[in-house]
């Protein structure tokens, strides 16, 4: 059967087939919240049901559609590749394309950085820069930030600063310590020793959308120059535009000895990583014909993934969709921000370009504030789903809650979102605020209704 057949003649067996193969789990969760759909498209800033209904996509696959999702440029580049029937992954040889893709990308990126290390995911990166920092140094520490995210393998989940993520998988990596996000004097104390290979940061952090002080990251660059520390930028989320600069760090210009890529790089069609490298730590590491290989995967710059890049790279410029970004970002918050005056429950409202989120804590009366602890006791973080929830059902728009156990929303939009899309957004989640405040008793209602989904779905 081919691809269309498949496509349309298995239509519809999508849950069940995850329940039995993959992931019970998740098909319990989407249960639960109602969110079991059937998806039969996807185009720039929405995803489509089956019905035909267009859903406003903040989710954006964890943020690989800055372009928004099948673009035709990058489906064509993909398309070209293959009908090219080029000479992809000879191993031993070198092709076109990953060469082109690291010129571009060098070009783009600070000049503390001069070589391309490719790789296939985001985890895959990280993994590359730990590993690189500890063979440019010569040693074994690595700093991480709490609550940071840089990937779920084991290198990457040993530098998580998520315990929920990090439990039942140890022991994980020797020597890597955790320093508070923002903390400098708390990164000078553990630098001091001089045994640090690394510190990975992300600029704005994934989980919560944590936005640094204005001195934070520069001070931790200089800090790292300092203890001759590699000091590594985790770009996977905020690269490629998504904050309003093609890099995050360009917002502090930072130098970093190795930055991370992965994500919309290549448009959210072919999985890439990327790690750019200073010509320093590059040469410590692959300094030898007989280390030429010492680091590597075998699909790392394949044909299909660079192609879809520098598809992508062109979009961004052509559209100048970083400058879009930080409009339609400067937007959003514009239009949320008044809701912390507005709404009890509403504590910050924060973003940097298109990568945004709203922060909720318990009301300020004692009545709400009961029911609000009731629902919390149930799951921390529950209050969100209050809001996600509605978004979804009643406004047809999908966005996330920001990390386990906290109640912050976040959106990670197409950098191509329309106007007209941010506006009813904001209205949305005025309203959906509005209601959950005004009736607080949704709240235990909702919580108890949850539960109950959640009770059914188990057995
Ligand atoms: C900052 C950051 N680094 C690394 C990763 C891991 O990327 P991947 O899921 O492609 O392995 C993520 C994924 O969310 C991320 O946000």
């Amino acid at each position: 059967m081919t691809v269309s057949e498949l496509l349309a003649s298995r239509r519809g067996e999508e849950m069940a087939l995850n329940d039995r193969y993959l992931n019970p789990q998740m098909g319990r969760i989407l249960r639960t919240l109602g969110f079991e759909k059937v998806w039969s498209g996807g185009e720039g800033a929405h995803l489509i049901d089956s019905e035909g209904n267009r859903y406003l996509d903040l989710f954006g696959g964890y943020g690989v559609f800055a372009i928004g999702r099948n673009h035709p440029e990058a489906i064509q580049a993909v398309r070209d590749v293959l009908e090219a029937r080029t000479g992809n992954m000879p191993q031993l040889g070198v092709t076109l394309l990953s060469g082109v893709l690291a010129e571009q990308l060098l070009a783009l990126a600070p000049d503390s950085v001069a070589a391309m290390v490719p790789a296939n995911t985001g985890t895959e990166a990280v993994e590359a820069a730990i590993k690189i920092a500890r063979a440019a140094t010569g040693r074994g520490r690595v700093l991480y930030a709490e609550h940071a995210f840089h990937g779920l393998t084991l290198g990457s989940l040993s530098i998580n600063g998520n315990a929920e993520f990090r439990d039942g998988f140890g022991p994980l990596l020797a020597g890597c310590d955790p320093v508070g996000f923002g903390d400098l004097d708390g990164l000078a104390r553990e630098l001091a020793a001089g045994d640090v290979a690394a510190f990975v940061v992300e600029p704005v952090q994934g989980k919560g959308v944590n936005i640094p002080a204005r001195d934070y990251l520069p001070g931790a660059q200089e800090l790292c120059r300092r203890a001759g520390t590699l000091f590594v930028c985790d770009e996977v989320q905020t690269g490629i535009a998504r904050t309003g600069r093609f890099l995050a760090l360009e917002h502090w210009d930072l130098q970093p000895d190795l930055i991370c890529l992965a994500k919309a790089l290549s448009g959210g069609l072919v999985p890439i990583g990327a790690v750019l490298a200073s010509r320093a730590a590059f040469e410590k590491v692959f300094d030898g014909m007989e280390r030429a290989v010492r680091h590597g995967s075998t699909f790392g710059g394949n044909d299909l993934a660079a192609a879809a890049a520098l598809a992508t790279l062109r979009v961004l410029q052509r559209e100048r969709l970083a400058e879009r970004a930080e409009r339609m970002g400067a937007l959003l918050l514009e239009l949320t921000r008044p809701l912390v005056e507005r709404y009890e429950v509403v504590r910050e409202v924060r973003g940097l370009g298109l990568m945004w989120a709203i922060e909720f804590g318990p009301p300020a009366g004692a009545g709400a504030r009961r029911l609000w602890e009731r629902v919390e006791r149930r799951q921390p973080g529950l209050f969100s789903q209050l809001i996600t929830l509605p978004l979804f059902h009643e406004h047809r728009i999908l966005c996330q809650v920001a990390g386990h156990h906290m109640n912050v929303i976040k959106v990670l939009p197409a950098l191509t979102v329309e106007e007209s899309e941010i506006r009813r957004f904001a209205a949305a989640l005025e309203e959906t605020i509005a209601a959950a405040e005004r009736y607080p008793r949704a709240l235990a209602r909702f919580g108890v209704r949850t539960g109950l989904r959640a009770a059914a779905a188990r057995r």
